[in-house]
This record gives C-alpha cells, sequence and structure tokens, in this order.
C-alpha cells in the first residue's frame, strides 16, 4: 500500500511542475493590451502631434527644417500626411529610409504602433 502513496506523489509533481513553469503574461504576448499603450484613440492631436514633438520637431519644425532637418518639415497635419509612409518607414528603421529620430534611440514600440494604427484608420485629422 505504501508505494501507492509514492506513485500518487510522483504523480502530482509531474503534472504540477509544468503547469507552475508555464508562464506567458498577456501583456508580454499582446504588448498593445500593457496598460501603458493607448492603441483605441490614437489621434492626431492626442497622440501623433505630441509624438513628433517629443522626438522630431527639434530638427523637423517649420522653424528648424531648413537648418537640422534637411528640410522636412513635420509640424502640421498636411506635412505629416504627406510623408505619412517615410515617416513610418524611417521611425520603424526598415527600408531604405533614414533611421529617426536621427542620432537618437529607436522609438518605443507603443509609438510606433500608434503611428501604423493612425495610418490604417485612414490619417484623420482629428
Ligand atoms: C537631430 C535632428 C533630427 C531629429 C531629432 C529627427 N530628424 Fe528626421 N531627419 C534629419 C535629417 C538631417 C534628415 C535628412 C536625412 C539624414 O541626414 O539622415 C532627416 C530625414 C528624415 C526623413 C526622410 C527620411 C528619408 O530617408 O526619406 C523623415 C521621414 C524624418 N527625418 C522623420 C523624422 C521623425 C519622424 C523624427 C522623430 C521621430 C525625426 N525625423 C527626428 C534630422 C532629424
Amino acid at each position: 500500500m505504501k508505494k501507492y502513496y509514492w506513485l500518487i506523489a510522483l504523480a502530482v509533481l509531474i503534472l504540477l511542475v509544468p503547469a507552475s513553469c508555464y508562464y506567458d503574461s498577456e501583456e508580454a504576448l499582446y504588448p498593445s493590451l500593457s496598460s501603458g499603450c493607448d492603441t483605441t484613440a490614437v489621434t492626431f492631436s492626442g497622440k501623433i502631434a505630441p509624438m513628433l514633438a517629443n522626438n522630431c520637431l527639434s530638427c523637423h519644425s517649420n522653424a528648424t527644417a531648413a537648418g537640422a532637418g534637411n528640410g522636412i518639415r513635420l509640424e502640421i497635419y498636411a506635412d505629416v500626411k504627406n510623408r505619412a509612409s517615410a515617416v513610418a518607414g524611417s521611425i520603424k528603421h526598415t527600408g531604405t529610409y533614414s533611421p529617426m529620430p536621427k542620432n537618437g534611440g529607436k522609438l518605443n514600440t507603443c509609438l510606433i504602433n500608434q503611428f501604423d494604427i493612425w495610418i490604417r484608420t485612414g490619417m484623420p485629422e482629428n
């Protein structure tokens, strides 16, 4: 009889160990779900313009573009819309676009995803 206890204990161990080792957080699997990244209310004024102001306008504002940004202006909606695919390529560091922000670290995934969402939803001026 005693040896059955060992068998049961062993079976319990075998069942429990893999279950306890499985650890995938929802946030890690789906970064857009993590509390820090709002992927639902991606408006030009709320998300896109602030991202550009914080990371790009030092070189690409109407005032600075000629001297520091190769003449590329990203301050007003129409200019951003016209250059949207270049902006997307440059912040993702893909394609033949110059990686941006120039001489800075790559933007975080949340900001890059939000820019993509803004393009996919038709680049609204909101
Ligand atoms: C320190 C100045 C500086 C900052 C900050 C900067 N840029 Fe630029 N950007 C430049 C310069 C200079 C060029 C011209 C190409 C080059 O020198 O790489 C350029 C080029 C570009 C281009 C054209 C790329 C191409 O290959 O056609 C885009 C789009 C762009 N920047 C977007 C951005 C965005 C978006 C940000 C912010 C996330 C940003 N830049 C931040 C200086 C800057």
